[in-house]
Parts: structure tokens; C-alpha cells; sequence
């Protein structure tokens, strides 16, 4: 059965005092209007992990991610963070690949593989994310490029690793811009992923990938995002910064 995530990707913002009032009032509205089975994610900076876990230690309904880590083990690495790290301060998910980190950071298919293996190897979880952008959507080539990304970043890995893979579909042209993917077009990409997934690892393990929708996802349009067949939740930048908007999200789930 494929899981049903709301994880919010803070991206660099809020100072630790923010970051904690702000998982505080997610946590205990979450704990008192969220009734259903799936759950929240939290993804902080790393700085506010450790304090974080600690707000939700025993918590089946939030959990808490990094939003990327180095593909090294440990060593000679200034300024990255290891998995081991991660997971040493109660932080179950890793963010990879968000399309942030491929534009500005350089993050290519091939290096993500090695993160993803990384992250499975530490015993984590990845949220692997993928998207075109506008041009490519305009030229009409999206399912193909976007296919590909799962196909360079991903399907080196065993069935067995597959079906750890929480996948984020975020268009460039919807993150952080006001534009969403309209339903049919969230449907649309979502269903050829599944079953595009289905011709590399067969359609049970497609059919329990759980496939989240990012791209300006905000309360007022997460239900109909959601209630497409193939959208399994949604990845939130700028609406996961408000408690309340937030969760109204994951109450959408
Ligand atoms: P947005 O960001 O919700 O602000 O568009 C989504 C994301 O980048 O994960």
C-alpha cells in the first residue's frame, strides 16, 4: 500500500527559535485535527534536526528530514553532512535532488544515484525529486525528460531499494511561482511515472510507490491535487513556513 505524505521543505529559512515554534504548532495541530493514516514530513534546515527530533520523539503522525546530504561517508569533506550525522540526531528522510540543488548546486543524475545509495545504505528514507522546466514543458518533451531523471537517478538500484523511493514530481515553472500544475497535468506526468516505474521494476512495486506533487501546493488547491489517482501528497515549500496553512495540507491527505 503506497503511503500518503505531506512534507513540508522549509528550504533556508527560519533562525531555530522560528523553526521550533513553528514544528511545535505543527505537531500538536496535526496531533489534534489529522485523523487519517498518512503522514506529515517535516524537512528542516540541518541545524534545527536535533531539536526538532526531540519535540517529536515517539510521534507516529510527523516525521523529520534533512533536505540533502553529501554522498560520502565521512572525511575530508568541509561543510557537508554525512547520513551517519543525520540519522545520529533522529532525522528518518533525506530530500535529494530538489531541482534547488540541481540548478544551483550543480546536482547531476549520476551524483544523485550515489546520494540515493547513500541514503538507503544508512538505512534512511529518499524523497527523490524530479521536474522539468517551463522551456521543456513548452517544447513538449516533459514526460520523456522527466522519465529519464528516474531512469539516470534511479533504476541502477535493486527492486528491493526501489521500493524504499518516495518520488517528488515538481515542475520548475510551479516552485515557488504562484503557477500550479492543474490536476490533469499533475495526473498526467504522475500516471506516466507509475507506469513507466512499472516497466523497469513491474506494476506492484509501481503501484506501491508513493508519487507526491510539488509546485505552489497551498490548502486552497490541495484537495483537488490530491484526489487525482496517481498524486499520493504533496511536497510544500512557501505554504509549509505557516503552521496553519500547513496543516490544512495535511488535512487535504
Ligand atoms: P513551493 O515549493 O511550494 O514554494 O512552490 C515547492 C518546493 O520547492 O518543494
Amino acid at each position: 500500500m503506497r503511503k500518503k505524505i505531506v512534507a513540508g521543505n522549509w528550504k533556508m529559512n527560519k533562525d531555530l527559535e522560528a523553526g521550533l515554534s513553528l514544528a511545535s504548532e505543527v505537531i500538536n495541530m496535526v496531533a489534534d485535527e489529522y485523523h487519517g493514516t498518512g503522514i506529515a514530513i517535516l524537512c528542516t534546515p540541518f541545524v534545527h534536526l536535533h531539536s526538532v527530533s526531540k519535540l517529536l520523539a515517539g510521534n507516529t503522525k510527523v516525521a523529520l528530514a534533512a533536505q540533502n546530504c553529501s554522498q560520502y561517508q565521512s572525511g575530508a569533506y568541509t561543510g557537508e553532512i554525512s547520513v551517519e550525522m543525520i540519522k545520529s540526531v533522529g532525522a528518518t528522510w533525506v530530500v535529494l535532488g530538489h531541482s534547488e540543488r540541481r540548478e544551483y548546486f550543480n546536482e547531476t543524475d549520476a551524483l544523485l544515484l550515489e546520494k540515493t545509495k547513500t541514503v538507503l545504505g544508512a538505512g534512511l528514507n529518499p524523497i527523490f525529486c524530479c521536474g522539468e522546466p517551463l522551456a521543456i514543458r513548452e517544447g513538449g518533451e516533459y514526460l520523456n525528460y522527466v522519465k529519464d531523471q528516474l531512469t539516470h537517478g534511479l533504476f541502477a538500484l535493486s527492486a528491493e531499494d526501489f521500493s524504499k523511493i518516495v518520488i517528488a514530481y515538481e515542475p520548475i515553472w510551479a516552485i515557488g511561482t504562484g503557477l500550479t500544475a492543474s490536476p490533469e497535468q499533475a495526473q498526467e506526468m504522475h500516471a506516466a511515472l507509475r507506469t513507466h516505474i512499472a516497466a523497469h521494476y513491474g506494476a506492484e512495486i509501481a503501484e506501491n510507490t508513493s508519487i507526491l506533487y510539488g509546485g505552489s501546493v497551498k490548502a486552497s488547491n490541495a484537495k483537488e491535487l490530491f484526489s487525482c489517482p496517481d498524486v499520493d501528497g504533496g511536497l510544500v515549500g512557501g505554504a509549509s513556513l505557516q503552521s496553519r496553512e500547513f496543516t490544512e495540507i495535511v488535512k487535504a491527505i
